[in-house]
Formats: C-alpha cells, sequence, structure tokens
C-alpha cells in the first residue's frame, strides 16, 4: 500500500446518535473518505468481522456496547484497527480511559469539523507510515532479503541493491561513514547474505586496544610470546575460519599492522605471536572507517596498497541528515522494536516532535535517533510520543534547529505561537475562556493549538 493516499481508506461511525451518525459521515464523505455507520455497538461489531475499517469512531456512551466495550473488543480482534473515541464534553476521566485502553485518541461533543478531520488526518497519517514501512520491510526482505534494513532514500536503495550483489562473493569491502551511520548494521546484514552465513561473523575494533593487544588478538599467540602469555591463544582471525572478519575503526590500525594484515589479504597467511610457524585462515574481511581512508593514504597515515586491496567494493554511507526523508520510517522502526523490547504499545510520534525531528541536525545520526525514540517510547504513559519525552537538548530553544543553523520560517513561528499560548495560560492559571480572549482567538482556535503543542493535558494552575 506504499503510496497509498489518505483517502483511500475506510471510516466506519458508530453512535447511537443518528444526527451524529449522518453529519460525519456527510463530513468525512465529503473529504473522500469512505465511510460506514452504525446506530448500535453489536452491528459495528458485526460490520467489522464482515470488512475490517481503517478507523472506527465510536461514542463512549450508548445504549448496549459502550464505546469502551467495542474498543476492547476491536483491541482483541482487530488490533490494527484506529478507534476514536468520542467523549462528552468535560469529561476527561472517559477520556483517559479510553486511551488507557488503546484508543488513539477522544474528540469531545459538541464535535468540531475541522478537530475531527485533524484527527482523522493525523491518525490515517501515522497508519500510512507504518503500511509504508511494512511494505517496504518486505519489499526489501522479498528483493534483498535484508529484513532489518530500513532506507528508501535512493542512495539508501542504491546501496542496498550494491551489497545485494556483492554479499554472497569473496569481495573485500570497505564501509565509510560517520559514526552512528549504520556501518556494522551493513557489515552484518552482508555476512548473513553470503554464502559463508552458517560460519562465524567475528568483530574486531581496531581503534579499542593497544597496538600489542591488538596483534595479538587479530592474530594468536604461542605460550610465552611475552610475559602474560601462559598459554597459546588463537586469534579473531582464526576463530573466523571460513567466515568473515569485521575489522571496525581500520583507520586506527598502526603501520607496523597494516603490513601484517596487507601480507595475509595477500596471501592469507600470517604467524601466530611469538612463533616461526606460517598458518593458514580462510577469512573474509570486511573493514570499516569512520575517517576517509584515501586522505588517511595521502597523510601517510594508512598504506596506499593495504587501501587497494580492502576497497574492491566500497560503501559509503550517507550522514543521516543528508536522507532524513528517511526518518519517519526509522522513527516507526524504531518505535516497534523497543514497543516489542519493552512490551509498550507506543504508536507514533506528536506533530510537533516530527516536525522538530525533521529540523534536526542528528550529529550522532542514526544511533541518536534510536536513543532518542528508545527514552521516549520506555517513558511515554500513551499512545503518543509528545515533545516533552525529547531529550532537554532537542526541547531547547528552536535555534538549535537544523544542520546548517538556520531554521525554518514556520518552525519559527510555531515556536513563537506556543511560548504566547503557554504564557497566557499560565497567567490566566489554565482558564481557557479567558486565554482566548486575552489572545484574541476563539475557544475551538486555542483548543487545537493546544492539541498541536501538546499542552491539552498540561496543568496550568500553579504555575
Ligand atoms: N539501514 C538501517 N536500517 C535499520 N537500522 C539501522 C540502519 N542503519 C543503522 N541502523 C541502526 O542504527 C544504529 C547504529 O548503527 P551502527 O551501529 O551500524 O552504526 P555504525 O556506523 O557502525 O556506528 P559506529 O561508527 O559508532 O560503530 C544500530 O542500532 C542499527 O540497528
Ligand atoms: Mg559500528
Amino acid at each position: 500500500m506504499a503510496g497509498s493516499r489518505l483517502k483511500d481508506f475506510t471510516i466506519l461511525v458508530v453512535d447511537d446518535d443518528s444526527l451524529i451518525t449522518y453529519s460525519l459521515k456527510e463530513l468525512l464523505s465529503l473529504e473522500g473518505y469512505s465511510v460506514k455507520t452504525a446506530q448500535d455497538g453489536e452491528t459495528a461489531l458485526g460490520m467489522l468481522r464482515a470488512e475490517p475499517c481503517d478507523v472506527l469512531i465510536a461514542d463512549v456512551s450508548m445504549p448496549g456496547l459502550s464505546g469502551f466495550d467495542i474498543l476492547m473488543a476491536v483491541k482483541e480482534q482487530l488490533p490494527d484497527t484506529i478507534v476514536i473515541l468520542i467523549t462528552a464534553y468535560g469529561s476527561i476521566e472517559d477520556a483517559v480511559n479510553g486511551i488507557k485502553l488503546g484508543a488513539y485518541e477522544y474528540i469531545t461533543k459538541p464535535l468540531n469539523d475541522n478537530e475531527v478531520k485533524v484527527s482523522i488526518e493525523r491518525a490515517l497519517e501515522q497508519r500510512r507510515l507504518r503500511l509504508e514501512n511494512f511494505e517496504l520491510k518486505r519489499k526489501l526482505a522479498e528483493k534483498f532479503g535484508f529484513e532489518n534494513l530500513v532506507g528508501s532514500d535512493h542512495r539508501m536503495q542504491k546501496i542496498f541493491e550494491l551489497i545485494s550483489i556483492v554479499a554472497d562473493t569473496e569481495a573485500t569491502i570497505l564501509i565509510n561513514g560517520a559514526s552512528g551511520t549504520g556501518k556494522s548494521t551493513i557489515a552484518r546484514a552482508i555476512h548473513y547474505h553470503s554464502r559463508r552465513k552458517d560460519r562465524p561473523l567475528v568483530e574486531i575494533s581496531c581503534g579499542a586496544l593497544s597496538e600489542n593487544l591488538l596483534e595479538s588478538e587479530l592474530f594468536g599467540h604461542v605460550k610465552g610470546a611475552f610475559t602474560s602469555a601462559m598459554s597459546d591463544k588463537i586469534g579473531r582471525i582464526e576463530k573466523a575460519k571460513d567466515g568473515t572478519i569485521f575489522l571496525d575503526e581500520i583507520d586506527n590500525l598502526s603501520l607496523r599492522l597494516q603490513a601484517k594484515l596487507l601480507r595475509f589479504l595477500q596471501e592469507k597467511k600470517f604467524e601466530r605471536v611469538g612463533s616461526a610457524e606460517t598458518t593458514q585462515s580462510n577469512v573474509r574481511v570486511i573493514a570499516a572507517a569512520n575517517r576517509d581512508l584515501e586522505r588517511c593514504v595521502a597523510q601517510g597515515e594508512f598504506r596506499e596498497d593495504l587501501f587497494f586491496r580492502l576497497n574492491v567494493v566500497s560503501i559509503a554511507l550517507p550522514p543521516f541528515k543528508d536522507h532524513l526523508s528517511d526518518l519517519p520510517l526509522f522513527v516507526d522502526y524504531f518505535i516497534e522494536k523497543y514497543n516489542k523490547i519493552n512490551r509498550r504499545r507506543v504508536r507514533g510520534v506528536s506533530r510537533e516532535v516530527m516536525k522538530r525531528m525533521l529540523s534536526y541536525g542528528w550529529p550522532g545520526n542514526i544511533r541518536e535517533l534510536e536513543n532518542v525514540i528508545e527514552r521516549a517510547v520506555i517513558l511515554a504513559p500513551g499512545e503518543h510520543i509528545t515533545f516533552d519525552l525529547l531529550p532537554e537538548y532537542l526541547r531547547g530553544p528552536v535555534t538549535v534547529a537544523s544542520s546548517n543553523g538556520l531554521v525554518q520560517l514556520q518552525v519559527a513561528i510555531e515556536a513563537a505561537e506556543k511560548n504566547a499560548i503557554t504564557n497566557a495560560l499560565r497567567h490566566f492559571k489554565g482558564n481557557r475562556n479567558k486565554t482566548a480572549e486575552f489572545l484574541e482567538v476563539n475557544r475551538t482556535t486555542l483548543y487545537q493549538k493546544m492539541k498541536r503543542y501538546s499542552l491539552l493535558d498540561v496543568s496550568f494552575k500553579d504555575k
């Protein structure tokens, strides 16, 4: 369903008040949705079982099955259906209970056309992203067999295509990219799609150990090779026999070890530290570097011949800020991942959060986003990641914004608007009538803006 238009979605409205079902049907049909209605819960559930819909709008208080009853049945039987509850004005308790039971959102009577439209658009946008994500993953898996890779940006797609071609060869691969761009992830994907996948994948970071320790870790040593060498030890290259070795941070390898590695790459032979005996190991090499290895070569820090040996196939991962069109997919992907791990049911991020994320520069790349989402999923009390769940540095004044230090006009305007509303609400201790009057907007507008800026649940009484 990738690329499906929001208007292709179906909506079922259930309310015992026929005036409401009638007016919602009219409103939403005019918007282009396909809308069905039911007058009671039993009928609605029957209709859903016969033909599931994308969004169910249900009134909480109805004779017979209540909106809550329907919600619970739907969550159990058709968990993908988005449920929006209609609650009586002022019954915050109903609203909160509904959200706890898994409703996507609640709208209050008397219904405001705009509020209804916005609510549905937002719910469907989340749903579209989710479907797109599933679809993309399915396609990737089908086309390349990469179930755990996300990315629809053309650069990422090119990379996936490239690794699908080279994975099952013996080619040495050099992956370049800043921290957190996915180098280790790509290295693993390559190994697990090669014919060596049932043999070990051994990873070693060349930047983490001292030169001598690294040498003995890589090539092994014999007893007595150095003071602490109490017994023979095989190195990682031998452990990776018939499999793959992933040499991470290869740009940190000393010139002496570069020479030793080069010999191994050329002849598949090496000696354990302290031994004269030559050992052989058939290993495929994947290397990764944070820095541009060509530049290291130019600066005399990296052997040119080794660079050419490694660089048979090279993969350059772009910084995350250069493929931010992938951000919504990654957000969804990580929400799903951390929902599973933490048994949460977060469904998405608020519009404001998405906006902020899209205007941020992500110096820590995909890993930084993953950390932000993990934290927010764990802390989220409800189904949405709201602005307050972002780490302090992301919530800060909007001027941090984009990677080039500039702020889009819309972002700046919204920050100012949120500020003005927050200040007025504080001044009037949360009284919306007085706040709206002071700001010279009507109550509905104030309500919508408070919702947009996640201010509805904030208490301004004692501030
Ligand atoms: N294309 C991708 N699809 C899904 N997840 C990804 C992708 N790229 C990166 N990730 C996730 O982002 C996180 C960071 O990626 P990874 O560890 O591969 O980065 P790295 O470039 O190896 O970083 P470092 O230089 O710090 O070692 C990982 O948790 C990984 O699961
Ligand atoms: Mg890594």
